[in-house]
């Protein structure tokens, strides 16, 4: 039965969805993750009144806790991190929800004990049968609570598939491509591809959603969206901010496997992906996978060529002195860790034949943003822009993901007076001046569907393993190399100058953001 009811009081979407009854179990309940992102989404949705009628969380983790120091932390996260403030008549029946159970991860018992409630609490508030299982700790406990789930016999759909039981994993999803396959196979072990759900929470953004919004249902993208008529594209998200508190996190990781593997190439492949033949999740996550298995390798040899790395030292950002990536907590006093990426990468396809597209990504840049800037071919070297020494501006289709979310277009414009001059001007949308009600977070949106049972926006296993495929070569090549010149960029620059020299090699340059 579709858990799709039409309506047209929701000020988002034509289409409000509610899904069936349900709980959810979160692991790692009072970890970072619980507070910024999971709690405040499922209390906007409540507010929002898209949560089902009967709806419970249980947070899981190792410390002492009870029902109501639980709700107090739940409370606090709300306060701070929700983008709506808390409503006290709301909060109530919202905290009224939450349960709290301690327990160890690779305990069955704990799980056993996890199971009575579950079933109590079913008893007493209907929660349904169905179950939502979110991972929120690190990775190298997903293997034990799976195994625990399956052997407790909560992992598995009941009533003939009408009750479910569903897994959310955050990344990272291994930290190289033998990882990754083995990190799959062990949730493979507890849970079905079909019941898994790997979050990518840039897919959540509504502005990422509309990539495909833009590109196919508008008629005047799709002919010019080739090598015939696109020279390059860029893919930039920068980030003003530093590590905070998460050193002992990302110095493992760096940028490459943070950002990269995941939010980035997510980007690249709905840019250029073909047209799926329908909008259901496989066909898109097919036509996904398509582009990253047609992504150019690059080699170990030639990582130098096709991708650079940073680190950050201390400078200014926005203003205020930070200090260098070496000298953050829990991060070594010769740390090799980047902070900073850039790529060029081909897409050996038809469509895409030739076309560089850029890639970077880092921490302390000069401005928080995320953008996919399309290069039009420029005209010919005749009429207005006959002059080699002022060329003719290329047009340039801006998708702006974050902030200020819009879409914008740069056209050559004549500047008024009796001279002939041409000037880029921009054809603007701004989300915000035409959707005034916001957007919501993309964790809401994601919890959203994995309730509804829709897959379409998380990774499947496939292309987990495509994306590792791609990125792990560039892992060993530097590995192979030493860095003797970290830190190569100020905190409030836009990385070091190799990153520049990436796309001079070529007549280009980074657009200004
Ligand atoms: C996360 C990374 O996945 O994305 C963080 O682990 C990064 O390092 C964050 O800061 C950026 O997300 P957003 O939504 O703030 O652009």
């Amino acid at each position: 039965m579709p858990e799709t009811t039409r309506t047209k009081t929701n000020l988002h979407a034509l289409d409000i969805r509610s899904p069936h009854d349900c709980g959810v179990v979160i692991f790692g309940a009072s970890g970072d993750l619980t507070k910024r992102k999971l709690l405040p989404a499922f209390y906007n949705l409540f507010v929002d009144g898209i949560l089902p009628k009967h709806f419970i969380i249980i947070g899981f983790a190792r410390s002492e806790m009870t029902n109501e120091v639980f709700q107090e932390l739940a409370r606090q996260a709300i306060n701070e991190f929700s983008r709506r403030p808390i409503d006290q008549g709301k909060w109530n029946e919202f905290a009224s929800r939450l349960y709290y159970h301690r327990g160890h991860y690779d305990e069955p018992d704990s799980f056993h004990s996890l199971q009575k409630l579950q079933s109590e609490r079913h008893n007493n508030f209907r929660s349904g049968k169905n179950w939502l299982y979110y991972l929120a700790t690190p990775p190298s406990a997903y293997g034990d609570i799976g195994a625990c789930l399956k052997q407790t016999g909560l992992a598995e759909d009941h009533d003939a598939g009408e009750h479910w039981s569903r897994l959310v994993v955050e990344k990272p999803i291994g930290r190289d491509l033998d990882s990754a396959t083995k990190l799959n196979r062990s949730l493979a072990a507890s849970f079905d591809e079909s019941q898994t759900y790997r979050i990518d929470h840039y897919l959540g953004k509504e502005t990422v959603q509309n990539i495909l919004v833009m590109r196919f249902a508008n008629g005047i993208f799709e002919p010019l969206w080739n090598h015939n008529h696109i020279d390059h594209v860029q893919i930039t998200v920068s980030e003003t901010g530093g590590l905070d508190r998460r050193g002992g996190y990302y110095e493992d990781i760096g940028a490459l496997r943070d950002m990269v593997q995941n939010h980035l190439l997510q980007l690249l492949c709905l840019t250029a992906m073909e047209p799926p033949h329908n909008l259901g999740a496989d066909a898109i996550r097919d036509e996904k996978r398509q582009i990253l298995e047609a992504l150019r390798p690059i080699s170990s040899e030639q990582t130098n060529q096709y991708a650079v790395r940073g680190q950050y030292g201390e400078g200014l950002v926005k203003g205020s002195a930070v200090i260098g990536y070496r000298a953050a907590e829990k991060v070594a006093e010769e740390s090799q860790t980047e902070t900073f990426v850039a790529l060029k990468c081909y897409i050996d396809n038809w469509r895409w034949s030739g076309v560089p597209f850029y890639l970077r990504t880092g921490k302390r840049l000069p401005k928080q943003c995320a953008e996919i800037s399309i290069f039009f071919r420029g005209v010919p070297p005749i009429l207005f822009n006959a002059n080699p020494s002022k060329p003719v501006a290329p047009n340039v289709l801006s998708i702006r993901i974050q902030p200020n979310e819009g879409i914008a277009l740069e056209i050559g414009s004549k500047v008024p007076g009796p001279h002939v001059a041409v000037r880029p001007v921009s054809l603007d949308f701004g989300y915000s001046s035409v959707y005034p009600a916001g957007t919501p977070e993309a964790y809401e949106r994601l919890l959203l569907d994995v309730m509804l049972g829709d897959a379409t926006l998380f990774m499947r296993r496939d292309e987990v393993e495509a994306a590792w495929s791609f990125i792990t070569p560039i892992l060993d090549g530097w590995s192979k190399q030493p860095i003797n010149d970290f830190p190569n960029y100020m905190a409030g620059s836009w990385g070091p100058a190799t990153a520049d020299e990436l796309l001079f090699r070529d007549g280009r340059r980074w657009r200004r953001l």
